[in-house]
């Protein structure tokens, strides 16, 4: 699956397991904003495969979404995260008076969707819900709890379904997590997904 020599890829999500999951999830925020209409805001890139396969469930059935981006990017060397966040794009969309679904890949040290939202309120929407696909709860660097979750996982870097490591595997349907077979490959390699 991979052509890296120090990595191998072993799926922990199937196409069809994440499927059956975004569907369940979809119920519950359909029945959260049923006859009203949601403005869907994903954090760039991670989010846009999840972001896209939810909108078009949405759609079946029968809510309405608007639909925009915005990127929040963390600053460090190449294997070292800094912790501090910044947004390098923001929302194109007034939000005042929407109410607004955050929706990103992963939640890892939660500094991205606590800064992200503490951003978004200052544009006053009538509320602010979170989703995200996958959580790292034992990585969490301040305190953040998305209000809709797909999947819990343990510390493991992971890819695909817009999961990207060095800008590879975005495209694959299903999330696998990257085995390294070389042990100061791993060494150099931060922990979490950021
Ligand atoms: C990843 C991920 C989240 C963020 C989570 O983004 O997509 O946005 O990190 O990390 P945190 O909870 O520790 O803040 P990344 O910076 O890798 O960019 P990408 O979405 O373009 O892959």
């Amino acid at each position: 699956m991979t052509n890296e020599p120090d990595i191998a890829l072993e799926e922990i999500f199937s196409e069809k397991q994440i499927e059956t999951r975004i569907q369940e999830l979809v119920n519950e925020i359909v029945s959260r904003f049923h006859g009203q209409e949601l403005t869907v805001a994903g954090l760039l890139k991670g989010s846009f495969v999840f972001l896209a396969d939810m909108i078009r469930h949405f759609h079946r059935r029968d809510l309405r979404v608007l639909v925009d981006f915005m990127t929040v990017s963390s600053y460090g060397t190449e294997t070292e995260s800094s912790g501090k966040i910044t947004l390098t794009r923001d929302l194109t969309m007034d939000i005042a008076g929407k109410h607004v679904l955050l929706v990103d890949d992963i939640l890892d040290t939660g500094r991205t969707m606590e800064l992200t939202v503490r951003h978004l309120s200052g544009y006053k929407p009538a509320s602010i819900a979170t989703c995200v696909l996958l959580d790292k709860p034992s990585r969490r660097a301040v305190p953040f709890k998305a209000d809709f979750t797909g999947f819990e996982i343990p510390d493991q870097f992971v890819v695909g379904y817009g999961l990207d490591y060095a800008h590879r595997y975005r495209e694959f349907p299903n999330i696998c997590k990257i085995v390294f077979t070389n042990r100061t490959h791993e060494k150099k390699m931060v922990s979490g997904n950021d």
